[in-house]
């Protein structure tokens, strides 16, 4: 047997790919790639590195830690985080040269008060009606007013004003409409104020592939850069490549009798002979435990199903009358090309979406990298 137990092999290439794709979108736009969260679990440095060769200005993250790891990486470019609690240590990332967001007054006085050695570069966050983060309703006039008080005064550069759909995977829906007629009046709100920062930025993945009149001075893309469809109902023109394929190697190939039950609690019985092979992944590895019994892998070119419950370190798929050997391996996901199921139909079989399938991956699957440059 070769190679690690439990991989997740990603395809930079695909990746870059993917990224010039989104960027044909919306030409008139510069691209800010969002690596939070490990980068959606494909692991954040070397997809920050690939973004930024395939001619991403901007990387977007939440938290300032995350941001603040992109610069130990070697990443000098443009970086915006936007998640921070009560007592943030904000003076690090400007120090580092890392924009900031601002969501209300509070959050722009903690910011000014940091004891930072350089000026902060802030961006201005509305929210148009996800109601999550953001300055909502009357908020918004008084963080213009003390965003235009700091930059005529010269404690901060006010450098965006930004805001995020909550349904712009559903093209249709009217608050798509709404957030943007709110965005565009907050723009003009701050701008009669004096401020008119460098960057206005609205759309996410469904918002770059499906909505032109929201793409403004930036897009931030996430999930669509990963290669995945924001939604699989969301019809799109561009042509995106799943970016992780996550394999494995059988740990136990055995035959059993119809009769024989599967994994704790039984709750699936072989109605005939069948080969179980064993795969050494569970939910310790971000596997959903929900998709037992549901989802597939693939074995030598062909499907076979998980049976039983998904376990903390392992699963157990069925072979069939397959020609199964220990160390053979399976794909439990990947681009679907070779006919493997992808992270959607985990997704679906497990009842959630394809960003929690991917970003949940951890445990102890090692990450390889394809087409590193
Ligand atoms: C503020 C913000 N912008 C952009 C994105 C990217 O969204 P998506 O992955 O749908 O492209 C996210 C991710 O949730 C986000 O939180």
């Amino acid at each position: 047997m070769t190679g690690p137990q439990a991989e997740a092999v990603i395809d930079l290439d695909a990746f870059r790919a993917n990224i010039a794709a989104l960027a044909a979108c919306a030409p008139a736009s510069a691209l800010m790639a969002v690596v939070k969260a490990d980068a959606y679990g494909h692991g954040m440095l070397p997809m920050a590195r690939a973004a930024r060769d395939a001619g991403a200005e901007w990387l977007g993250v939440a938290t300032i830690d995350e941001a603040l790891a992109l610069r130990p990486g070697g990443d000098t470019g443009s970086v915006l985080c936007w998640l921070a609690s009560p007592g943030a240590d904000f003076a690090s990332p400007i120090d580092a040269g890392i924009e900031v967001t601002a969501s209300s007054s509070e959050q722009l006085s903690e910011i000014l008060a940091a004891p930072a050695s350089a000026r902060p570069k802030v961006q201005l966050k509305v929210d148009t009606g996800l109601s999550r983060n953001g300055a909502h309703g009357d908020q918004w006039p008084s963080l213009v007013d003390g965003a235009a008080a700091a930059q005529s005064s010269g404690a901060a550069e006010i450098t965006g004003v930004w805001s995020h759909f909550a349904c712009a995977d559903e093209p249709d829906h009217p608050a798509n409409d709404e957030q943007e007629r709110v965005f565009r009046a907050a723009v003009a709100e701050l701008a009669r104020a004096g401020v008119e920062p460098a960057v206005r930025h609205l759309s996410n993945s469904a918002a770059t592939l499906t909505r032109p009149t929201a793409h403004f001075d930036l897009v931030r893309i996430g999930i669509a850069a990963y290669g995945i469809n924001p939604d699989p109902r969301l019809v799109h023109q561009a042509d995106l490549t799943p970016v992780l394929t996550l394999r494995a190697r059988l740990a136990a190939v055995k035959r059993v009798p119809a009769g024989a039950s599967v994994s704790y609690g039984h709750t699936w019985t072989a109605t005939s002979d069948t080969t179980l092979g064993l795969v050494p992944m569970g939910y310790a590895e971000g596997i959903a435990r929900t998709a037992s019994n549901r989802a597939e892998v693939a074995h030598a070119g062909r499907r076979a199903p998980v049976r039983g419950a998904i376990c903390m370190d392992q699963l157990v798929v069925d072979l069939g009358d397959a020609d199964a050997r220990r160390g053979d391996l399976v794909t439990l996901f990947g681009p679907g090309t070779d006919g493997e199921p992808t992270a959607e139909d985990w997704a679906a079989a497990a009842g959630t979406i394809a960003y929690e399938v991917v970003t949940r991956l951890g445990g102890r699957i090692e990450r390889s990298y394809r087409g590193e440059s």
